[in-house]
């Protein structure tokens, strides 16, 4: 038995065109970046779909991403944390990350997320996340 199952693409179109819940935002953003060279690394709409189905279903209050690109996926972690919740997110491009920032203002969800600047390995020392002393619960 194999243990992953392929998406096809006309199985990822009917989940695109029928489950997928974007705001204006996420799609501006996701078309954006698709635009790039580096386009294809941002994470496919129905994965951050999967994310916010997650995210919500374990009530994530607090969240860690490592490598935030342009925002997608970090966006739709943060618009699925309640409003005092927090995403701290772990980049080493200032460049790409600087169109993160400011989807994630346009989408009102600036103040949840702490971004840090730099290898992941430095950054995921815990203490060392910002407004952060004691260990993850
Ligand atoms: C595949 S992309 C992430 C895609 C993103 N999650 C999205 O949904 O669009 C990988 C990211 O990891 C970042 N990266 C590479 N090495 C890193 C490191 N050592 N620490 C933190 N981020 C790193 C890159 O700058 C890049 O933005």
């Amino acid at each position: 038995m194999k243990a992953w199952a392929k998406i096809d693409c006309a199985l990822a179109d009917y989940v695109d065109d029928n489950w997928l819940r974007d705001s204006a935002v996420k799609r501006r953003l996701r078309e954006e970046t698709a635009k790039l060279s580096a386009g294809g690394m941002q994470i496919a709409a129905h994965q951050g779909q999967q994310i916010v189905l997650l995210a919500r279903a374990i009530g994530a209050r607090r969240a860690v991403e490592v490598g935030t690109f342009t925002g997608y996926s970090s966006l739709c972690i943060a618009e699925a944390l309640p409003a005092d919740g927090k995403l701290w997110c772990c980049d080493v491009s200032e460049e790409w990350t600087r169109t993160a920032r400011r989807a994630w203002k346009e989408a009102g969800v600036d103040s949840r997320i702490e971004l840090t600047i730099g290898p992941a390995l430095g950054t995921l020392d815990w203490k060392a996340l910002p407004g952060n002393s004691t260990s993850p619960s």
